[in-house]
């Protein structure tokens, strides 16, 4: 798929029903992200997350995207050396992903270029990485010049490597500003501020399946509220035997009742 280089919004997505509702939506591109792991599986952290839970989140959403670019993270642990990154990034390119994501600076360049090198669209991640800092929480990466500094020289490293794009994960939004301006690839912010080239966000959070989101996140609808009226309203249609209706059921002949219920009364 061609993707157009200017991405306004991002999503995350884990399931086949959400590929299909948000494949639909205004949104620019779906990313399975490895967030799956505290969102769906109920995980502490990411750096559960596998190349197994991965793959088979990649492959219901990949079924259900047709029409939108689908980015896919590579988890913890799954490219721990240049090999490994190229055996595991081709389980996912050769399976349709159109874009990879991987985290990690500087130290991360050959990496990149190896798996750039080989055909494979990069968006690099840097800021607060989940996978390396998740014991100590989302925390804002580069709020001192020195830090700023680094996140600048990561972001050079991984655009010469090849990376078409970068995530910035909770830096200041003066600094995601100078690194947008400066480096001449789109940026994709979460709790970065207004000034990357794009947005992603988690859809767990946006769409409020939980109760705590995080001072970035802006929660645009009530969905754990809504499925808990949903469900209950059901217990008390079947509680009230309001459900299911004549119209819910399928109907037998009076004759081949007649001679079932003969049958099993002559048993
Ligand atoms: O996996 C994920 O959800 C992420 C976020 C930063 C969007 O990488």
């Amino acid at each position: 798929m061609t993707i157009a280089v200017k991405i306004r919004t991002v999503i995350t997505c884990y399931d086949y029903p959400s590929a299909r509702a948000f494949d639909e939506s205004y949104v620019d591109m779906i990313f399975v992200g490895d967030s799956v792991g505290t969102n769906v599986l109920g995980y502490q952290s990411e750096i559960e997350v596998t190349m197994g839970d991965m793959l088979h989140h990649f492959k219901a959403v990949r079924r259900g995207v047709k029409n939108k670019p689908v980015m896919v993270d590579m988890p913890y642990g799954s490219y721990a050396s240049i090999d490994l990154a190229l055996e595991n990034a081709a389980l996912f390119w050769d399976r349709g992903a159109d874009i990879i994501k991987i985290e990690g600076g500087e130290s991360l360049a050959p990496t990149v270029s190896a798996l750039t090198a080989g055909g494979v669209a990069i968006m690099g991640h840097i800021g607060f990485q989940p996978q390396l800092m998740s014991r100590t929480g989302h925390s804002v990466v580069g709020a001192t010049a020195d830090v700023a500094l680094q996140l600048y020289r990561d972001a050079q490293a991984l655009r010469d490597a090849g990376a078409k794009w970068l995530l910035l994960e909770c830096v200041p939004e003066m600094v995601a500003k100078d690194i947008t301006e400066a480096i001449g690839i789109p940026t994709i912010g979460i709790g970065s501020g207004k000034y990357c080239t794009g947005q992603v966000l988690v859809s767990t959070d946006l769409l409020g399946w939980y109760d705590l989101p995080l001072r970035f996140v802006k929660r645009y609808d009530r969905f754990a509220e809504n499925a808990r009226k949903a469900i209950n309203r059901w217990v008390q249609e079947v509680v009230r035997e309001e459900y299911p209706a004549r119209n819910h059921g399928f109907r037998i002949r009076s004759e081949e009742l007649a001679a079932f219920r003969k049958a099993i009364a002559d048993k």
